[in-house]
Order: structure tokens, then sequence, then C-alpha cells
């Protein structure tokens, strides 16, 4: 545990996240349902039948293993638990992250206390959440002046990051949500053909995302979408603008000398998040997820019909 620090690149969510020096891998502080969900998945054949088809382990930070603090102190009386996952920034210079999470419903029903329920339902009736089953939850920019009011961002000044609040997507409405996207893009100085190479590869992720979603039971409640684009010119033009769109299979490198695939990364999608998600089979894909995805599919078409 001594040789581990803060992470300090989160584009949302909660503090406690830790990384080791060479930031290699992401720990998070979990309850048991991630821990369960991670080692279920971990647990799944290997691959879908399909072998042309990306199976839902393609789309979640590869699971290394758990972590158990002690609390030596016996301040505490009870132990940390974390999961201990591929960091997803790996390979990138600077960065920008936008943090989306998906579904209407934000809360199982079968594990969901009654206080709790209140709560969430009235958030997502009154954000994106309930008119288009996702929502911004944060972004963490590099070093780009934007209009947007202060209250919703604040300046990093060691690192030059710009992270910008839950409060921004909560007040994003159906009629803003488009700009909303199109400025998480559009806050670098990449070459305009870059930017719109990117919106366009995000698009085909999200299609395969929501085909390899159709063929999973699982129900994910609250968990997110994880945007990551390089911004450092110099990266795309050392590696001739060639983003892939799905990143070669790097299970058996991660922990590997050899940074071959993280050294091509320029952008990358996953889904993030699964402190309220549980495999269900038998029961068919998640429709409170893909409503979410459909509608994201949506706006990025519009984007690249615009771009034309
Ligand atoms: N594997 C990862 N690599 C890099 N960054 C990550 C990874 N997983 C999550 N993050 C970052 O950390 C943030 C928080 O993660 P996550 O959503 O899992 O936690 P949380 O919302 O605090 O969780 P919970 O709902 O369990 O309280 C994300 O917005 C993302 O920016
Ligand atoms: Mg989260």
């Amino acid at each position: 545990m001594e040789n581990l620090h803060k992470f300090e690149h989160q584009a949302a969510g909660h503090e406690g996240t830790l990384t080791d020096e060479d930031e290699y891998l992401f720990f998070k502080p979990v309850l048991k349902q991630e821990i369960d969900f991670y080692s279920n998945l971990n647990n799944q054949l290997a691959g879908s039948v399909d072998d042309n088809e990306l199976s839902l382990k393609d789309w979640i930070p590869k699971y290394i293993g758990l972590l158990t603090e002690n609390d030596t102190t016996g301040l505490k009386k009870e132990n940390i638990n974390y999961v201990v996952l591929e960091n997803l920034l790996r390979g990138f210079r600077k960065p920008n992250i936008m943090d989306i999470k998906l579904g209407k419903i934000l809360y199982d029903e079968q594990t969901v206390t009654l206080g709790k329920k209140e709560r969430l339902i009235k958030v997502s009736n009154d954000t994106t959440s309930g008119s288009l089953g996702f929502r911004i939850c944060g972004m963490r920019v590099y070093n780009y002046s934007t209009e947007l009011d202060h209250s919703y961002m604040e300046l990093d000044e060691d690192t030059n990051y710009i992270t910008i609040n839950k409060f921004y997507g909560r007040s994003r409405t159906i009629d803003n949500i488009d700009e909303a996207i199109d400025l998480f893009f559009s806050m670098s100085n990449l070459d305009e053909k870059i930017k719109h190479k990117l919106a366009a590869n995000f698009l085909s992720r999200l299609q395969l995302l929501y085909n390899t979603l159709l063929d999973s039971e699982v129900r994910m409640y609250s968990s997110s979408l994880l945007f990551i684009y390089e911004t450092d010119q110099s990266r795309w033009e050392f590696l001739d603008y060639q983003d892939d769109i799905i990143p070669d299979d790097i299970e058996d490198e991660i922990l590997d000398e050899d940074e071959t695939t993280y050294c091509k990364t320029l952008s990358r999608l996953n889904l993030i998040d699964f402190a309220h998600s549980r495999f269900t089979p038998g029961e068919g894909p998640d429709e409170n997820v893909l409503v979410g995805i459909e509608n994201l599919i949506r706006i990025f078409e519009k984007e690249k019909n615009c771009n034309k």
C-alpha cells in the first residue's frame, strides 16, 4: 500500500482511488457487489461464441485481482477491499476524459433502500437520465479555456487540468445535450481533421458496444461509459493518425515491459463502475442501458452528418 498514491485523473465519482508508481493500475475501493461482478466476469468463458464478436469483457478494464487493506489501527474496525484494474489512461500523455452514466433507472430494485430510491428517481426525472437514458457525470480536460460558468468547473493549477463537475451534466437538457457532447470533443488544440475522426471512431465503438450488449444478460444500474482521447497532437503524428477502434487484446501484456499496445492507443471507450451490476442469465439484454446508448448513437450520427 505504501507504494500507491492518489489517482488524480478521475472525471467523476468518489475519492479514495489509488494508482501505483508507474500508473499502470487503478485501485478502486469497492463493496461486495462490484467484487462479485468482476470475479464472475473473469469466470466467464473468454470471448463470445463467435470469435469475431466482441464480448462484454472486451469493454471492461482488465481485472487483475483484489487487494485488501487491513485496518491495523483498529480505528475503522473494518478492512477496505480494492479491485485492482488496468489503468485505462495508460499510454496517454494528455488525455481528455468524460464519464457518462447510463440508464433511466439508476437503482437496482433488489438492493436499493427506500430513501435512496426516492432520491435517485428524482435525479433521473430532473436530468437527461430520465429523458435520454444517459447523463454526463463529469469531464476532465487538459489546458483549455472555455466559456463555461465558473460554478461548473475547477482548474488544477499544478497539472493545468480542468474538471467539469456533475452539476454541469445535471443541468443539461434534451435541447442542449448535443452541444455538451460537442464541447468535450472541441476542447483541445488538435487539428479539425482529428476531431472529426475521433467523433466518427466513437460512433463506431458505440455501435459495436450496442451489439455486444444486445447479446449480454446483465443489469448494470448506474454504470458509466468512459470516453478517453489523446489531446497531444505529437502522439497522433507519431502514430500516423492510426486510431484503432478497439485496442488489441492486451491481457497478457498488462504487466509486461512491452508497451506496444498502450503506445498505440489514441482514444478508447469503456464500461466502468459495477457497484450495482449483476449477471442475469436467461433474462435478456439490459434495455435500461441500451436506451441510453441508442440516444448517444443518434447524437454522434447527427454530428457525423454535420461534418460531411
Ligand atoms: N480502470 C480505470 N482506469 C482509469 N480511470 C478509471 C478507471 N475506472 C474508473 N476510472 C475513473 O474514476 C472515476 C470513478 O470511477 P467509478 O465510476 O468506478 O467510481 P464511483 O463513481 O466513485 O463509484 P461508486 O458508484 O462505486 O461509488 C471515473 O469517472 C473515471 O474517470
Ligand atoms: Mg461512477
